[in-house]
């Protein structure tokens, strides 16, 4: 593999979130270098659905958009129900704004999002004073019961709560923050790990305070948004994340990934990497030292990762690690697979609950080409360094599965093939497109 500077897409969970807090802020903002991908084109519909203006501008390298905001309780009530496609971000964070609004709404989405479960945002939601149903599932081996889209919100006065979430999850500790804007009084998250904090630090931007002590965040509503005027959205480190086990695994590779977002609460795939052996390096453009008292809140750190080929070694994997690198979980067992002795990965049950089950997507799939995977309980237990072949294998319908698979081909003996790969679309067009480049 020769040496190459490459960029990545957008951000999709900033992205989501700029088009969000613009839609219920005071003023016109500028989203500069916004992901053009399914997913997001599903929350700019929704938005303008119930009202919103927003012009798309697409340059040669990047797409703008200039959403006109509606204020707090500005949205209009949809024609129909908002079809969210696959996008569960939407499904889970937009339900903490439709609760501040005088009006019933439905939110749809297609077969996979329909399976995902959503009462860890409907008990919250509830406990703030929503009205929110969705289609009830029993789960009869484990006597329980699960919420599943479609979901019927009707919004309106709102209670600040103390919550205190079991499940490490941005989309859940979002949803209840919206929520808070709309209650009075204050409404806290506590979650058992730190999850990405992009919408904390995008509030701040919008003029929010929002207390952030790691586990425990928190904000005094009502609070009127007001538009920042310009946001410019960084790459997406999870989508860089092929690039940089594919780098690794190439015999000579240099691949420098420009504009990452190198926010501390996603970068755990850099940190797994490097105790792997990774031969991975920063340069920070916007630098976490840089960030200091308010200004810590309102900036993304941003940077250049450069990789090169390198040898890996099977490390432990923690809970608390998966965490910090849950979307990358699945390249993160592409990465196993080619290094010398035995990985664990602690902690995987969330990553059965994604776009599809990835630990079966994942394991059936590097099974097939030959790596001595198992799962035991709440562990994966790879014994890297065997030989990977060819095979025909599928997406599962899954971006992140489709494009692990692809970086997996890249160091096998012979051709693996990836069927269904249209997912990709979810969050990154060009994929194949960059990783052509690299060969
Ligand atoms: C996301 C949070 C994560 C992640 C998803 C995007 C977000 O989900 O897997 O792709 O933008 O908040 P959870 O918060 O449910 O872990």
């Amino acid at each position: 593999m020769k040496s190459v500077s490459i960029v990545i897409p957008p951000d999709k969970s900033i992205s989501h979130r700029a088009v969000m807090l613009a839609s219920i802020s005071k003023g016109s903002t500028r989203i500069k270098n916004i992901l053009m991908a399914e997913d997001i084109k599903r929350t700019i519909e929704a938005f303008r659905a119930m009202g919103v203006k927003i012009s798309i501008y697409r340059h040669v390298t990047q797409v703008d958009v200039v959403v006109r905001g509606v204020g707090m309780v500005g949205l209009k009530k949809p024609a129909k129900p908002l079809y969210l496609g696959n996008s569960g971000t939407t499904m889970r964070i937009l339900p903490g704004i439709l609760a501040g609004q005088d009006f019933e709404v439905v939110l749809e989405g297609d077969e996979s999002l329909s399976k995902r479960p959503m009462q860890r945002i409907t008990v919250p939601l509830k406990k703030m004073g929503v009205k929110i149903e969705g289609h009830r599932e029993e789960n009869i081996e484990r006597r329980a019961e699960e919420i599943k889209p479609p979901l019927k919100i009707r919004g309106g006065k709102l209670k600040a709560i103390k919550y205190n979430s079991k499940i490490a999850s941005a989309q859940v500790k979002s949803c209840i923050l919206l929520a808070g804007l709309f209650a009075d009084g204050i409404t806290h998250v506590t979650e058992p790990e730190k999850s990405r904090d992009h919408t904390e630090r995008m509030l701040a931007m919008f003029g929010c305070k929002v207390r952030d002590e790691g586990l425990k965040v928190s904000l005094k509503g009502p609070v009127c948004l007001r538009s920042p005027g310009v946001i410019e959205i960084p790459g997406d480190i999870s989508s860089a994340a092929f690039f940089i086990v594919a780098g690794c695994i190439s015999p000579g590779a240099k691949i420098i990934i420009k504009n990452v977002g190198l926010n501390p609460t996603r970068i755990g795939i850099l940190d797994i990497l490097k105790k792997m052996g990774a031969n991975v390096s920063l340069k920070f453009k916007v630098t976490p030292r840089l960030l200091s008292g308010q200004e810590s809140l309102k900036l993304e750190p941003v940077g250049d990762i450069v990789v090169k080929s390198s040898r890996f070694k099977g490390i432990a994997i923690s809970p608390k690690e998966v965490v910090r690198a849950i979307d990358e979980i699945p390249v993160i067992m592409v990465a196993a697979c080619f290094a010398k002795g035995r990985t664990i990965i602690k902690g995987i049950q969330e990553l059965r609950v994604k776009e599809t089950d990835r630990v079966e997507s994942m394991v059936t799939n590097l099974r097939k080409i030959g790596a001595d995977i198992k799962v035991k309980g709440e562990l994966i237990v790879i014994n890297g360094g065997k030989l990977l072949t060819s095979a025909s294998v599928s997406s599962f319908g899954d971006h992140r599965t489709a494009m692990s698979m692809m970086v997996a081909g890249l160091g096998a003996k012979g051709k693996v093939i990836v069927t269904d790969l249209d997912c990709i679309n979810k969050s990154f067009p060009n994929f194949l497109d960059i990783l052509n480049k690299l060969n």
